[in-house]
């Protein structure tokens, strides 16, 4: 019970730029698993460290695939799932928020709410996902702090309580005031690497800030600061815990500005490993036995080898080394003997981890994305679902006689997560279906490097996809109907993949008894 209290397992949810990495890199700053900033931010530019593992992730100077890292803060366990920020991202970004029990979204004060913030809002809202604010570059011209409340309200239709509240903006930027402790905490805004003093005055009204400030700026923030009391809603663990109500922080990553206090906030709030639904029952944490499920799988270093990285959450339990397992899909024992961890994103082996904790399962192919591990128990976790891609292309062999191997690679590239494929029933074509463009990508590359394939991906109209359901009637006649929209995918679920969104509309008025569904349960 120790243990899982001391969890926290959580992932950063923004738009590209808003700050992710800079807030990632200074949270390991202040929690002590880095000693200057850079690192992280060297490996998303030119240096490449541990998750650069492939040539693409090299050459575009991105890390693609999420990443993880354990790292400790004021005796807490912190989880923290990387996703991929950069305008390319994919599906792994989507299911990692499946894995993680809350979310800390970073919003850019000049720019608001921004398009991909709002997608991954739409995702942590499939579980009513507990979400941390932070806004972020308070050191530059922004938003009107009131406006950027105004606006997550309205635009991702969460209520917002501020814990902070900033002094100032750009040059302005004085510090912030946090309105729960009453303490005004005074900085130096600049690019700093280490972590810098800051001056700490109990109480808004205090008559030392009015020669710190000066009188006028002092008068206005109190103002404001009664203003704020007045017209928000006070903070409410429970409201924030059911995914309706945000904690606001404000600060300047870069200044390192305001990162303390949102830890801080974090490890207050944020929630411990949860409950999770299984096919059976619900299953806690503190269960005596091990659960988990797998929510990402990377092809490991070495391509030749078809080496694969499965990331397990642990629901409950305690992983040992060398403990035998049950993979419930296939019903086989396996034991993990060489387990990985991720301390402060160095893989270390681990000896011990508890729920709220990812490890790393190596394997040769045949784990999925959506396995469930047990001691013996027969349940399946849900919640880890495909969503719809919103990108397709057709696959196109450049030497025929490499259909098979061709049928090999994007099997287990759609089992690891990398891609989805359809299979038309009128024809043999593949169909890849994708969440980011870059996704089409690492395929080819990945296909060329560790299938021998080399294929090329030509555009093709459709627009989205939809798996249904329905009576064995109903799909024939669909089947009939519109025989040219329908495919089977990589698991053998039947989809419609619709030329355009009033196709698709037209499609679900016409047949009613049929169920068609944005994401698939694996
Ligand atoms: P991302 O992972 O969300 O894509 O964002 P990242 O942290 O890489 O930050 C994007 C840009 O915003 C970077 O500038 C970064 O330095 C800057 N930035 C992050 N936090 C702050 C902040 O608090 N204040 C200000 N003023 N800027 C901030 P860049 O020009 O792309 O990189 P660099 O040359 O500064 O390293």
């Amino acid at each position: 019970m120790n243990e899982i209290s001391k969890r926290r397992t959580f992932a950063i949810i923004s738009h590209p730029d808003a700050g992710k990495t800079t807030v990632t890199e200074k949270l390991l700053l202040y929690a002590g698993a880095i000693k200057t900033a850079g690192s992280v931010k060297a490996r998303k530019a030119n240096t490449h460290a541990t998750s650069d593992w492939m040539e693409v992730e090299k050459e575009r100077g991105i890390s693609i695939t999420s990443s993880i890292m354990q790292f400790a803060y004021d005796n807490h366990v912190i989880n923290l799932l990387d996703t991929p920020g950069h305008e390319d991202f994919s599906e792994d970004t989507y299911r990692t928020l499946t894995a993680v029990d809350s979310a800390l979204m970073v919003i850019d004060a000049a720019k608001g709410v921004e398009m991909r913030t709002i997608k991954l809002m739409e995702v942590c809202r499939l579980r009513n996902t507990p979400i941390l604010t932070f806004i972020n570059k308070l050191d530059r011209e922004g938003k009107e702090p009131i406006d950027l409340l105004d606006e997550i309200e309205t635009v991702l239709n969460i209520e917002c309580a501020p814990i902070t509240w900033p002094i100032g903006m750009g040059k302005h930027f004085k510090g912030i005031v946090h309105l729960l402790e009453d303490k005004v905490y005074l900085c130096e805004i600049g690019k700093n690497s280490k972590i810098g003093e800051y001056i700490i005055i109990d109480d808004v009204n205090n008559s030392q800030l009015d020669e710190i400030l000066g009188e006028d700026t002092i008068l206005k923030i109190r103002e404001e600061i009664e203003l704020i009391h007045e017209t928000t809603t006070p903070f409410s663990l429970d409201e924030f815990l059911a995914g309706k109500q945000t904690p606001v922080f404000f600060g300047s990553a870069i200044s390192n500005f305001g990162i303390q206090n949102l830890l801080d906030g974090f490890i207050q709030y944020a929630p411990t490993p949860k409950n999770r639904e299984s096919d059976v029952r619900e299953v806690k944490p503190d269960e005596d036995k091990l659960t988990g499920f797998v929510f990402k799988i990377q092809a490991n270093m070495n391509p030749k080898h078809h080496d694969r990285l499965a990331f397990m959450r642990i629901v409950s339990g305690q992983y040992k080394k060398g403990m035998k397992v049950l993979q419930v899909s296939t019903n086989k024992q396996i034991k993990i003997s060489n387990a990985v961890t991720f301390m402060s994103n160095e893989r270390t082996f681990a000896e011990v981890a508890y729920a709220g904790d990812i490890i790393g399962i190596h394997n040769h192919g045949g784990i999925s994305i959506g396995d469930t591990f047990t001691q013996g128990e027969k349940l399946t976790f849900q919640g880890i679902p495909n969503f719809s891609p919103e990108l397709f292309r057709r696959a196109q062999l450049k030497d025929p006689l490499k259909t098979k191997a061709l049928q090999k690679g994007l099997k287990q590239l759609s089992e690891e997560g990398a891609t989805q494929v359809f299979h038309p029933i009128i024809n043999s074509s593949q169909i890849l279906g994708a969440v980011g463009i870059l996704q089409f990508d690492v395929v080819a590359h990945r296909l060329k490097h560790e299938y021998g394939v080399d294929c090329q991906f030509e555009t093709i109209n459709i627009a989205t996809a939809r798996w249904v359901t329905g009576s064995d009637k109903d799909i024939e006649q669909l089947k009939i109907k519109a025989g040219n929209n329908i495919a089977i995918d990589a698991r053998g679920m039947l989809a419609y993949l619709a030329p355009s969104s009033v196709n698709l509309q037209l499609t679900i008025e016409r047949y009613p008894n049929l169920v068609f569904l944005a994401t698939r349960e694996h």
